[in-house]
């Protein structure tokens, strides 16, 4: 295990410990914004964390979502979601994660995704594979929508856009199995590498969502692009995330309006 690993799984497990200890307490819940929620425990578990990937890796980059962007020109950039599911998390509701990722030159390298509620560790290293705990992860063989289950998740911004995805859910629902919506993008990703989910779409997700879950994604055999069908960079607004064998079908529906 690399040295980035090890520091991101440890404080990644910290992160989720905390997350557990203040689940269904005092929150003090605040809106960024009309359905945007942040808790007191999205920010101290960002503090944990910068704190900590500081600590060992002064000279890294960091970009968090409750606020952490630091600079120092380094190649190296962390990419944080201290509490993936807040508004999951505020409820009660148990699924929601710790998300860490690194960037070297602009690509990813390293993703870890914490799961506390059911302890599950997810990580990838760029050539090494995607695992599980200790088991190696696969997307699942589904070739066709018929049999497969996918997730999507919907935007803060549902109410300001057009671009809200009711279109692309719409036609979707109709085509697959079913679909989920767990509001949680970084585990919705790894469900997909663990062939749990066969594909998974959503829009306006910002890179601490994905930066993580994308590699484990691919590291797993999954295909991640955007709508048109182009390599996904985690600071694109379109994802769509399969195992490969649908991946053109979703395209098709997604390009349809
Ligand atoms: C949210 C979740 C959710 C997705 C939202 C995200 P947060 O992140 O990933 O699944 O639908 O668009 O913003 O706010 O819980 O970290
Ligand atoms: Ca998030
Ligand atoms: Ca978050």
């Amino acid at each position: 295990m690399s040295s980035f690993l090890e520091i991101a799984v440890s404080v990644a497990r910290e992160a989720g410990a905390l997350q557990m200890d203040h689940l269904g307490g005092f929150l003090q819940v605040e809106y960024k914004g009309e359905k945007n929620l942040v808790t007191k425990v999205d920010k101290a578990c960002e503090k944990l964390i910068t704190d900590r990937i500081q600590g060992a890796f002064p000279e890294h980059d960091f970009l968090g979502e409750e606020g952490g962007g630091i600079r120092k020109h380094s190649d190296y950039k962390w990419i944080v979601d201290p509490l993936d599911g807040t508004t999951n998390y505020a409820h009660g509701y148990p699924l929601f994660c710790v998300s860490i990722a690194l960037e070297h030159k602009g690509e990813i390298i390293l993703g870890v995704v914490f799961e506390p509620n059911r302890n599950e560790l997810f990580f990838a290293e760029k050539g090494k594979g995607s695992f599980v705990g200790e088991k190696r992860l696969k997307v699942s063989p589904h070739a066709t929508l018929k049999e497969s289950l996918l997730a999507t998740g919907f935007a803060y911004n549902i109410n300001s856009t057009n671009d809200n995805n009711l279109d692309h859910f719409s036609s979707i629902i109709r085509a697959a199995q079913a679909v989920r919506r767990d509001g949680v993008a970084a585990v919705d990703l790894c469900y997909v590498a663990a062939g749990r989910y066969d594909g998974f779409w959503e829009l306006n997700l910002f890179p601490w969502d994905v930066a993580a879950g994308l590699l484990i994604l691919r590291e797993a055999g999954g295909t991640v692009t955007d709508f048109a069908g182009e390599p996904f960079s985690p600071y694109d607004k379109k994802i769509l995330a399969t195992n490969g064998s649908i991946h053109q079908a979703m395209l098709n529906l997604l390009q349809k309006r």
